[in-house]
């Protein structure tokens, strides 16, 4: 039973969605962390861990929210959404496991080699574990987590390390609300920013520039989607441009390709032409604002049980949050 993958895709249907959100040039960031890119990212964290805050140094206060908000005979299961190698949980599951007997967890990737490493480094961890391969915005996927937490009295469903802002947030939403059952939660994290003005936004723009762009093992970890599809490094750049989201209150950053020579792809039974003048989007990031974050959850029907702000960096907070499915009028 221990370290089963479950497969709700196949290499082959990956290869196609490629083909799919290359036609329209707008690669889903899912496309980077496959294969021996999982490792390249994490490589890219590890080297930037040493000089900054990350995600994941304090995990007081994710154990105290299941303390808080849980009962101890309740039989629990945490999903851990966008699970990567899983290193922001493994602290907390440990205490878990010490002092609660009836918790399990699912993990669930869409990269084979994000769950590989997560099975490593969930070695010495007990308690049942199962992995998922799949895109949690699937019906299919939606199918396979219901058959297998059928039993349990509640579900929580774990996305951590600020990870979901680099999708596309009403599919991102809209799959999230049809995923839960009223009795689930939802537990996230949020980079926000501390302050909305220009000053604040453009050292938050630097941060990121020289983040994605100049550093050498980031920008070798975003090259995934390029190298399986044989596109030659002299003929594109790798930029950023940063607008407002209104509807989710974020700052939001675009990275992209651009192209100065034109690039013949092929893949499958698709040839795919891209013009010297083309762009090619990569990934988005986003900064919330945390006011208007809760207006946008409030109006996708998702109710706020607890949360709780914490330093990160000068410009950024982390948000936590413990949400639910609740209609708003009721
Ligand atoms: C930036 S990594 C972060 C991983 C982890 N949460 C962390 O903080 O270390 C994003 C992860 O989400 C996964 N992912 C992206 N889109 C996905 C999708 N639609 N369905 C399932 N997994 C997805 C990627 O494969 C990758 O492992």
């Amino acid at each position: 039973m221990n370290n089963k993958i479950h497969s709700v895709i196949s290499d082959f249907e990956q290869e196609e969605e490629l083909v799919a959100w290359l036609k329209k040039r707008f690669l889903d960031q899912k496309f980077i962390y496959i294969q021996q890119w999982a490792k390249y990212y994490y490589d890219a964290v590890d080297r930037r861990s040493k000089f900054v805050k990350w995600a994941y140094e304090n995990d007081d206060f994710y154990y105290s929210f299941i303390e808080k908000h849980i009962t101890k005979w309740e039989k629990i299961a945490i999903i851990s959404l966008w699970c990567g190698d899983w290193r922001q949980e493994k602290e907390t599951l440990r205490k878990l496991h010490q002092d609660w007997h009836s918790i399990d967890y699912f993990w669930v990737d869409y990269s084979q080699g994000m769950l590989d490493l997560a099975i490593k480094n969930l070695k010495d961890i007990p308690g049942k574990k199962e992995f998922i391969y799949a895109d949690l915005t699937t019906k299919k996927f939606r199918q396979e987590v219901d058959m297998r937490t059928k039993w349990y009295d509640r579900r929580i469903f774990a996305f951590m390390g600020y990870t979901f802002a680099s999708k596309n947030q009403t599919e991102l939403w809209d799959s999230l609300f049809n995923l839960l059952w009223p009795e689930d939660y939802v537990w996230i994290d949020f980079c926000v920013r501390t302050e909305v003005s220009k000053k604040k936004d453009f050292e938050i723009f630097k941060r990121f520039e020289q983040f994605y762009l100049y550093e050498e093992d980031k920008l070798k970890s975003n090259l995934a989607p390029l190298e399986l599809l044989n596109i030659p490094k002299d003929s594109w750049t790798l930029r950023m441009k940063v607008v407002n989201e209104d509807f989710t209150g974020s700052m939001l950053m675009i990275y992209y390709f651009a192209f100065d020579k034109s690039v013949t792809v092929s893949l499958r039974w698709d040839t795919i032409h891209i013009w010297e003048w083309q762009e090619l989007y990569l990934m988005e990031m986003r900064i919330y604002s945390i006011e208007w974050f809760k207006k946008f959850l409030e109006n996708h029907w998702f109710v706020n049980i607890d949360s709780y702000v914490e330093k990160t960096w000068e410009e950024i907070d982390k948000w936590q949050v413990l949400y639910k499915i609740g209609n708003k009028n009721n």
